[in-house]
């Protein structure tokens, strides 16, 4: 399977992820992913964005953080939620485009 973090349609399909570069063990913090400028039509939209976090030294993973689900014409795929970490990591991002396939991101996040 294909899942696409570069070339020209990256900029308007790939999730941007935005969060501390360090947190404290144990402290809420806030994390924004969205994709910019990307359509909202019934024929060409984002449908889905899914966020995982790769855990240091967690025995499996990575966690599913969460899926959020978009309506074409309603809503641009953006969500925000507060999380708190005991361990450094990673927090992989995915977006799913019904034209253009499946993109990811990623972004370390220390302790
Ligand atoms: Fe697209």
């Amino acid at each position: 399977m294909e899942v696409y973090s570069e070339g020209e349609k990256a900029k308007n399909h790939k999730p941007i992820i935005e969060c501390p570069d360090s947190v404290k063990a144990g402290e809420e913090f806030e994390v924004r992913v969205y994709v910019s400028g990307h359509p909202s039509r019934v024929d060409h939209f984002i449908g889905y964005l899914d966020v995982y976090f790769y855990e240091e030294g967690r025995e499996f993973n990575p966690v599913k953080i969460l899926r959020a689900e978009f309506a074409p014409e309603y809503v641009s795929p953006e969500v925000r939620f507060r999380m708190k970490l005991e361990r450094s990591g990673t927090i992989f991002a995915l977006t799913y485009c019904n034209k253009h396939g499946l993109w990811e991101n990623s972004k370390r996040i220390e302790i």
